[in-house]
């Protein structure tokens, strides 16, 4: 009375093992999911980057005589037409350029490219323009200026 009928084992032993694989699929993308779930969050934070803060540089105002100064990432021109800092690095390969006073237009070292000192390419491997930083004048309580601030 208890025992199945003979032909009924037969038929049941496929039905099982496709159960058994959809269970086990199952569980396997529950735990993709899981442990998409669980990652996700983790790599985000891991990711993140604070972006780099600006650098302040001060150089004392008034400049000398001739209006420039050579700092260690800019060259500061102040002129009757304004002020202008230009970045020393090269857009060729990353030298560190220089301010030729006698002949009034930055060079590189490392291939001879030129620039103005507003920082527009004139010649050489280079083919584009020195970066500008942004100048800010620092007055006293009296209204004189005291530095600029170069903003890198
Ligand atoms: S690195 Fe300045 S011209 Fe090549």
């Amino acid at each position: 009375m208890g025992s199945p009928a003979p032909g009924k084992n037969s038929c049941s032993a496929p039905q099982d093992s496709n159960r058994r694989s959809l269970l086990a699929r199952g569980a396997q993308w529950a735990a993709a999911i899981a442990a998409a779930l669980f990652l996700y969050p983790l790599l985000r934070f891991t990711a993140f980057r604070v972006p780099p803060k600006p650098r302040l540089i001060e150089v004392p105002a008034p400049l000398p005589l001739s209006g420039v100064h050579t700092g260690h990432d800019f060259i500061l021109f102040a002129t009757s037409d304004g002020v202008t800092a230009v970045s020393r690095i090269c857009p060729h390969l990353g030298c560190r350029v220089n301010y030729q006073q006698d002949k009034q237009y930055i060079e590189c070292p490392c291939h001879q490219s030129r620039f103005t000192p507003e920082g527009r390419w004139i010649a050489g491997p280079a083919k584009k323009n020195l970066p500008i930083y942004e100048v800010t004048l620092k007055n006293d309580a009296e209204g004189r200026a005291t530095a600029y601030v170069v903003k890198l």
